[in-house]
């Protein structure tokens, strides 16, 4: 059994990833098409082994594909993912454009893996933003065990979040600082070389930006819509892995060494807490890992049930690309998806 699968936004961070993450994880594929827009016709990216030219999305047929794991932003999406369901391969969108329909589920496979099944209304999956999708792994097993009443997360976010023309500005800033040259911010509001920007996506009107609030919308759809969460999203001058440090209030008791130990036994999770110098993890250290990585668990003394810690993961990985390949995983393993016939 191995499916046609085209990643749409091929030649971008997420994209690129994508196809790493499915050849090491040996997802079966019959065949894979990478595809972008008019710039990248006939440009190539890397599958395993393989050297793979990018086709062009307006001209390709998907009606032979079984999956499409699209990886472009939301006006793309939002125009073509309708379009490539209604073709009958499922759409796992990597965008904000779906997450919050009800007729589209929102998966982190650790979390809420059997929503999935209601995927066929639309033929979408959606992929959550990459700040709540590491957020919810950690949150899931302690909410198990305790009960989660509110979170107050604030996020150190890398630039890769805001796709490669955001890691080319970090880069060209950095440069530009150390040869004395002018410093032109035109991706992010404000300078990032050596600086931090507390401004991720737009203002809302109540004053939050549109990053704090999907991470209080997606975590209630994903885990729990009793809960309660508050954001403050930073971008941070780093290039992959986004950091938080979370605040947690339960309705239980639960102790840091209970904590630890859930966390330790968790999917998707791996405890580094050793209360020493440099026994905690650094975004650096998870780059180009798969693991949600917790550290600095502590209870907060200030509140009844509460705990502290210190959360990172690799934003392109399980942010978007791991966890898009792990919703496509679900579907095939649970029986949900069988290729399609085609033509030998
Ligand atoms: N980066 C993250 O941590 C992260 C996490 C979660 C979700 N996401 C989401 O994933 C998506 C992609 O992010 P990214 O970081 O990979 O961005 P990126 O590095 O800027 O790449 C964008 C990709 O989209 C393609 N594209 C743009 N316009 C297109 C069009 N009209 N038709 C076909 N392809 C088009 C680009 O192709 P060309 O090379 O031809 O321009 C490129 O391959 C976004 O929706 C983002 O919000 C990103």
């Amino acid at each position: 059994m191995a499916y046609k699968v085209a990643i749409v936004g091929a030649t971008g961070n997420v994209g690129r990833e994508m196809l790493d993450i499915l050849a090491e994880r040996r997802f079966p594929v019959s065949e894979v098409v990478p595809l972008a827009s008019s710039r990248s016709i006939g440009q190539e990216v890397s599958f395993g082994e393989k050297t793979l030219k990018c086709r062009h999305l307006d001209t390709y047929d998907f009606s032979d594909t079984d999956i499409c794991l699209m990886s472009a932003g939301g006006t793309v999406s939002k125009d073509w993912s309708p379009r490539i369901g209604a073709q009958g391969c499922v759409v796992i969108d990597n965008s904000s454009a779906w997450r919050m329909d009800p007729d589209v589920p929102l998966i982190v496979p650790e979390v809420n893996a059997d929503a999935t099944a209601g995927f066929r209304k639309k033929n979408i999956i959606a992929n959550p933003n990459c700040s709540t999708a590491q957020l919810v792994v950690a949150l899931k097993p302690l909410h198990d065990a305790a009960t989660i009443r509110r979170v107050v997360v604030s996020t150190y976010q890398s630039v890769s979040g805001a796709g490669k023309d955001a890691m080319d500005e970090l880069f060209a800033q950095t440069r530009s600082v150390f040869v004395s040259d002018p410093v032109e911010a035109k991706k992010f509001p404000k300078r990032i070389a050596f600086n931090l920007i507390p401004q991720i996506d737009v203002f809302m009107e109540d004053g939050f930006t549109k990053e704090e609030w999907k991470m209080v919308a997606e975590t209630k759809k994903i885990l729990d819509p009793k809960i309660k969460l508050v954001a403050t999203c930073v971008r941070v001058p780093v290039f992959i892995s986004h950091s938080e440090a979370v605040n947690i209030e339960f309705e239980k008791p639960i102790s840091a060494d209970e904590a630890r130990d859930i966390l330790r036994e968790a999917p998707g999770v791996l405890v580094i807490d050793k209360r020493e110098p440099g026994g905690y993890i650094t975004p650096h250290e998870a780059a180009g890992e798969d693991a949600t990585y917790i550290s600095r668990i502590r209870e907060d003394p200030t509140v009844d049930n509460g705990l502290v810690l210190w959360c990172v993961s690799d934003n392109l990985r399980k942010g978007a690309a791991l966890n898009a390949v792990q919703i496509a995983e679900v579907l095939m393993n649970r029986k949900l998806l069988t290729p399609k016939a085609r033509a030998a």
